[in-house]
């Protein structure tokens, strides 16, 4: 499960990564990875990340209240991440938000399935029984994965963004079960 190391992918390298629970020895290499996939300006809300200070409480907050987040580590450190956080009402318990990046340059190479997998399957195993996420319309790489991983479209969030004077419709996204 997380912890192993696997083969990043069957090529001739000798590349190997490894899947993880988010430690704090994670959190710098984290708030790298996401802030420069929010620079990218292509994919996330955030156009940068939140300071460190910010991320550092926000992951040590989000694991105290349950969360799942877990991230890809390579021989120069974190290159992705995903994580799936329950709401607050004890009504929506049940349900977690999901987000998950990969650094460019490690991207096609199964790590983003790999990511999201280990973490459906830790959170089911917690409880979350409804895992739900807005993404860009135009995020095909992304969308392709979570409908591999069966999440279904629930609606269109229309101009849901406006990046650079251009508003961007957004998908809503769930998956039900384990
Ligand atoms: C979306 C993302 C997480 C996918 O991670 P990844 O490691 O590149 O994905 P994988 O290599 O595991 O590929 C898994 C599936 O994703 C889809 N996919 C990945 N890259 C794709 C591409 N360039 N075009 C179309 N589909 C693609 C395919 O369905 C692929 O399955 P397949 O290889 O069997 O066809 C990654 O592209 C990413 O971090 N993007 C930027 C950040 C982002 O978009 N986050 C999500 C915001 S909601």
């Amino acid at each position: 499960m997380s912890s192993v190391s696997w083969p990043a992918a069957a090529t001739s390298t000798a590349e190997y990564l490894e899947i993880v629970p988010i430690g704090r020895q994670h959190i710098a290499g984290y708030h790298a990875a996401l802030d420069g996939i929010a620079k990218e300006r292509r994919y996330l809300a955030m156009l940068e990340a939140p300071s460190f200070l910010r991320t550092r409480r926000f992951v040590l907050d989000s694991l105290r209240t349950g969360a799942v987040h877990v991230v890809a580590v390579a021989a120069d450190g974190v290159v992705g991440w995903c994580d799936l956080r329950p709401k607050a009402a004890p009504t929506l318990r049940h349900t977690a938000v999901l987000g998950m990046g990969i650094v460019a340059a490690y991207r096609g190479r199964g790590i983003g399935s790999r990511l999201l997998a280990d973490t459906l399957e830790l959170a089911w195993a917690q409880g979350i029984r409804r895992s739900e996420l807005i993404v860009r319309a135009d995020n095909l790489p992304a969308i392709a994965l979570y409908r591999r991983f069966g999440f279904v479209t629930e609606g269109t969030c229309r101009k849901y963004l406006c990046v650079d004077g251009h508003d961007i419709d957004a998908l809503l996204m769930a998956r039900l079960g384990g």
